[in-house]
This record gives C-alpha cells, sequence and structure tokens, in this order.
C-alpha cells in the first residue's frame, strides 16, 4: 500500500477528458518510477448535482480533508447554469476550498520556448516568461458579508458583496508569497487598490509591515491592480512573484495565461496551512474551466492539468524530480510540435486530447530510458 492518498475530482466537461490523460501518467509513474498512490474517485460540480443531488457532498469533502492531496479537473456547463446560486456547480468548488482552508493559490504562468509563437503578444515580450500569482483563497468578496440580493420597499432591487480582509488574512498568505520569492528571483510585487479600498489600504500596511519584521531580504513592490493588469501585457517579465486578492488574482491570472499561449497550459495548486503533524491541505488544479464549446470533441488540452499533476508531486510529495521529469517531457512534446487546437499556430496540425497523452508518455519514456 501506499502512504500517498490521493483524491480525484474529474468534475465536467473537459474535466474527465483532460483527467484521463492524468490516469495514463499516474500509472506510468506507479510502473516506471515506482512513485505509486492510493487513488479514490469522486464527484464535485455538475456531476456532483446529477449523482449526488449537491455540488459537492459531505462525503466527499471529508474524504478530500482525510487525502494527502485532491486533483481535480473543471466544474460548471451550461446545463447547471439555471440552478439556483446556491446549487450550483461552482459552489462545490468553492466549499472545498474554503473548508480545507486553502488560502493560498500558486499559478505560474510560464512561456515554454516552444510556445512563444502561440502567445498573442510579441515574441520578445513573452519568451524567456516565468512569473508566479499568488492569489488569495478562501477570503475577500468571494466570500465576505454581508452578501446577497434583497428587494427595498420601493421595488428596487440591490445585490451585495462585501470586500473584507483581516490581518492575519493578508499575512498568510503574503508569507507563502514571500517565502516562494526567495526561492526564485527574490521579489515580490503585492497587489491591490489601495488608492480606492480600505481594504486595499490594510493589505498594504500589513504587507509592509510583514516585510519589514521578517523579509527585509525579499524586493518588495506596490502596484495598483488595475495598472497591474495593463504592465501584464506591456512588459510581463518585470514580475518575480505577484501577491494579490482573490478577485484581482483570479482576472490577473487569466491574462498570465495568455501570455503563455493558452489557458490550456496554465496549472495550480492551492494550500493551506502545515498543521502539528506536517500535513498541508492541498488541491491542484488546472486554471481553466470546463470549456462547453469543446467538451466531448477530444480537444481539449490536457497540460495544465498534468502540470498541476507535477505541481502536486513537487509541493504535496517533495518529489522533485518527478514533476521535472514530467515539466521536462511537456518541453519535449512541444519541441516536437505537437499542438492541440488552443496552442496551434493557424493552419498547422493539431492533435487531440488522447494524442497529446501518447505524445507525452512517449516523451516520459525517452527521458526515463
Ligand atoms: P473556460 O476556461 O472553461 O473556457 C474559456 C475558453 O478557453 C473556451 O473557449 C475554452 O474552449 C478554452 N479552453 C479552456 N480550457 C481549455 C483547454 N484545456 N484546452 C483547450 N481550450 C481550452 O471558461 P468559461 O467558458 O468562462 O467557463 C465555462 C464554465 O467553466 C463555467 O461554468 C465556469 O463557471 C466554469 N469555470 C470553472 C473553473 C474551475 O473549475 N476551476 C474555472 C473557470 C471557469
Ligand atoms: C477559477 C474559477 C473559479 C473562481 C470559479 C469557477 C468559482 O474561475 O478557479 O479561477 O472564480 O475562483
Ligand atoms: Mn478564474
Amino acid at each position: 500500500a501506499s502512504n500517498k492518498k490521493l483524491l480525484i475530482l474529474p468534475g465536467d466537461g473537459i474535466g474527465p477528458e483532460v483527467m484521463g490523460e492524468v490516469h495514463r501518467v499516474i500509472g506510468w509513474m506507479d510502473k516506471r518510477r515506482a512513485v505509486g498512490f492510493e487513488l479514490e474517485e469522486g464527484l464535485v460540480g455538475g456531476a456532483a448535482i446529477d449523482g449526488e443531488g449537491a455540488p459537492v457532498s459531505d462525503a466527499t469533502v471529508e474524504k478530500a480533508m482525510a487525502a494527502d492531496a485532491v486533483l481535480l479537473g473543471a466544474v460548471g456547463g451550461p446545463k447547471w447554469d439555471d440552478l439556483p446560486f446556491q446549487q450550483k456547480p461552482e459552489r462545490g468548488l468553492l466549499r472545498l476550498r474554503k473548508d480545507m482552508a486553502l488560502f493560498a493559490n500558486l499559478r505560474p504562468a510560464l512561456c515554454f520556448d516552444a510556445l512563444v509563437e502561440a502567445s498573442s503578444l510579441k515574441p520578445e515580450v513573452v519568451s524567456g516568461l516565468d512569473i508566479m500569482i499568488v492569489r488569495e483563497l478562501t477570503g475577500g468578496v468571494y466570500f465576505g458579508e454581508p452578501r446577497g440580493i434583497e428587494t427595498l420597499p420601493d421595488g428596487t432591487r440591490r445585490g451585495i458583496n462585501t470586500q473584507v480582509y483581516t490581518t492575519p488574512e493578508i499575512h498568510r498568505v503574503a508569507r507563502v508569497a514571500f517565502d516562494l520569492a526567495r526561492k526564485r528571483q527574490n521579489r515580490l510585487c503585492s497587489v491591490e487598490k489601495a488608492n480606492v479600498m480600505e481594504s486595499g489600504v490594510l493589505w498594504r500596511e500589513e504587507v509592509t509591515k510583514l516585510h519589514a519584521a521578517e523579509f527585509s531580504d525579499v524586493e518588495l513592490s506596490h502596484m495598483y491592480a488595475d495598472n497591474c493588469a495593463m504592465q501584464l501585457v506591456r512588459a510581463p517579465k518585470q514580475f518575480d512573484v505577484i501577491v494579490t486578492d482573490n478577485l484581482f488574482g483570479d482576472m490577473l491570472s487569466d491574462a498570465a495565461a495568455m501570455l503563455t499561449g493558452s489557458l490550456g497550459m496554465l496549472p495550480s495548486a492551492s494550500l493551506g496551512d502545515v498543521d502539528a503533524s506536517g500535513r498541508r491541505a492541498a488541491l491542484y488544479e488546472p486554471v481553466h474551466g470546463s470549456a462547453p464549446d469543446i467538451t466531448g470533441q477530444g480537444k481539449a488540452n490536457p497540460l495544465a492539468t498534468l502540470l498541476s499533476f507535477a505541481m502536486m508531486l513537487r509541493y504535496s510529495f517533495d518529489l522533485g524530480d518527478d514533476a521535472d521529469l514530467i515539466e521536462q517531457a511537456v518541453q519535449d512534446v512541444l519541441a516536437a510540435g505537437h499542438r492541440t487546437g488552443d496552442i496551434a499556430v493557424p493552419g498547422a496540425a493539431v492533435v487531440s486530447t488522447a494524442q497529446m497523452g501518447d505524445a507525452l508518455l512517449a516523451a516520459l519514456d525517452k527521458r526515463a530510458a
């Protein structure tokens, strides 16, 4: 038996399609690297609504908390779009993040050399790009109270969400970002809108205090979120690590994804605190969604999910060499010209999800030979 308990939640749309390729790599890891997992599979999102009556069941949340790591595909789709807000597939994912206290969401945007041409930006702007966005994931306007839709006496309707951050919430995510910066180029850019929002003022003050107290060796800068969006498209290589709130992080990471060629390339790790026994709750998922427009057609790029699996090997299981191997194999298949539609240059040949998986396994074989 293995001591690595992994819960797999394929979810909806292209989720199960890309997860199929991860299963093949897990099989390869077991056979060729003796890296075995105790696998369990569960439902989340629309699949869980259909199968269990809720976007994530209590039993699945419990399994997720008991697992050493969770790997998730994607949730959502047109079939469930008209459900009441609280019952939508996306609530399942949000509940997992909240209940597992996964406050730090690492979204690396790395432009592989072979994909420089696939980016919508000029080659010199993106070649060699390697930035890490740390998105706060369990606070801010996503979870703040009060929230809801209410009807005023005169019949006017009002939708309410609240942006709120506390000092511990800011400190814990900033700490993760400072630590990562130290292992990279030692530069951290903290992003908010302190010019308009009190929560942004607090964010800036607290990050500055933490910097002075514990991380003065790291080069810290501050930037307003709107400027950051612009700078990411103008000159993205100025950034090393970015730390920002839940909503800004959601938007800035989708923008950063396009620098790398496609949303279908971007992995992520959502991490909690290390507990007394040294365990750290963790969920890994691609940044993209369920892509209803290409579901069931074998067109999905599985690399974001495969790279999320590699992040899991690195961050949850300390298997950096095996993570490197997968990342190098991804580099090999891209260099050899294998392209799903999302990363293909117009007119070039396109491979299916499974063919990309075939190519990756072949590249792994070659690397491991
Ligand atoms: P999306 O990320 O699903 O798709 C955006 C565009 O990118 C689409 O054109 C899609 O075809 C393309 N794309 C995404 N992933 C791809 C891949 N691996 N390979 C090739 N092309 C890919 O975003 P959306 O269309 O705004 O949302 C669709 C559904 O997914 C919604 O229900 C949304 O709530 C949900 N969603 C879920 C997650 C998640 O599970 N973490 C993230 C974002 C959106
Ligand atoms: C993401 C998604 C989610 C978010 C949705 C599906 C809840 O867009 O993971 O980036 O907004 O966080
Ligand atoms: Mn998003």
